[in-house]
């Protein structure tokens, strides 16, 4: 899904999510695990404000074991809860009911004092698109194919739903922008297909990929794709790859569109290998 943000959609998407915010106990933020940084949304330490969060590390089956920690860490020792979630595989769930519980504490044990027992934790979901939102609503409530409308900000519905661990969701999460000044935080949000292939031309995209893949590891190129990868060139190894995977036009060379829609495809796929992208700089 992808939205064009103009200052007037950003105003009315931040108020009618700060409306929203007065209805629940506490805010889910997904953001996705091989780029925490890059798919968070600029303003939300000042959106979210004093309201109980929990961050959620989604797609963490694609991204490293060790940068999945090494951002849980990151966030707790800036006094943010986190959590790893798999959506589609249902993983990281019990973990996200029971930090929501733990962040809403304070709120529950005042509603306890005044004789309300068990009340359901509200919670809205907020982030920028293609981080999870539809599916973790889904994987919550054991609901199957709702998705979420393409408006930003959130709908006027307010409908709740119920999901395990006694949870209320707003039916709508709010979507946000994503960051747009910064060239690397591009690149990672297209890399991971937040942004549809709209920034660059899908082979310079790739290119851009591969020497990514490299700086990383150039094991992963190298295993996916029985190449080596040793003192040459990306133009060379993305020839390499075309040859390998036969994309070969009329004349014997080699189908650059084809090659970097395979490259970038198998890497969102996470095909390529569990990768992170990006680390905490602090
Ligand atoms: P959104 O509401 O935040 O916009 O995101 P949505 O749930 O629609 O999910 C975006 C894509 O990410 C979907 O792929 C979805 O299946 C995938 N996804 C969500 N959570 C996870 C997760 O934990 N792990 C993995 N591996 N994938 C996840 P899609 O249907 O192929 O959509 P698209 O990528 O073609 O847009």
């Amino acid at each position: 899904m992808n939205i064009n943000w103009y200052p007037g959609h950003m105003k009315k998407t931040r108020e009618s999510i700060k409306k929203s915010l007065t209805m629940v106990d506490v805010v889910f933020e997904l953001i996705d695990a091989r780029i925490p940084f890059s798919s968070q949304n600029p303003e939300i330490d000042s959106i979210v404000g004093n309201k109980p969060r929990v961050i959620i590390l989604n797609k963490s089956d694609l991204a490293s074991g060790y940068g999945n920690k090494l951002w849980q860490d990151y966030f707790n020792t800036k006094g943010i809860s986190s959590v790893v979630v798999d959506a589609i595989n249902n993983k990281g769930l019990d973990q996200l009911i029971n930090l929501s519980y733990k962040v809403t504490e304070e709120k529950r044990k005042s509603y306890e004092k005044r004789g309300v027992i068990n009340r359901p934790i509200r919670a809205m979901i907020l982030g920028i698109p293609n981080v999870g939102k539809s599916t973790l609503i889904n994987s919550l409530s054991g609901r199957k194919g709702a998705k979420t409308g393409n408006r930003p900000g959130v709908t006027k519905s307010n409908q709740w739903i119920k999901t395990k661990g006694n949870l209320e969701l707003l039916d709508t999460p709010g979507i946000l922008w994503p960051k747009f000044e910064d060239k690397e935080v591009g690149l990672n949000l297209a890399f991971t297909g937040a942004i549809k292939d709209e920034i660059l031309d899908i082979e310079t995209l790739a290119f851009k990929l591969i020497e990514r893949l490299i700086s990383i590891s150039p094991h992963l190129i190298e295993n996916r794709y029985g190449i080596n990868t040793q003192n040459k060139s990306t133009l060379n190894i993305m020839i390499e790859i075309g040859q390998k995977r036969g994309c070969i036009i009329r004349g014997g060379e080699v189908d650059f569109t084809k090659v970097s829609n395979i490259l970038l495809d198998e890497f969102r796929k996470g095909v390529i290998g569990d990768i992170t992208l990006e680390f905490p700089k602090e």
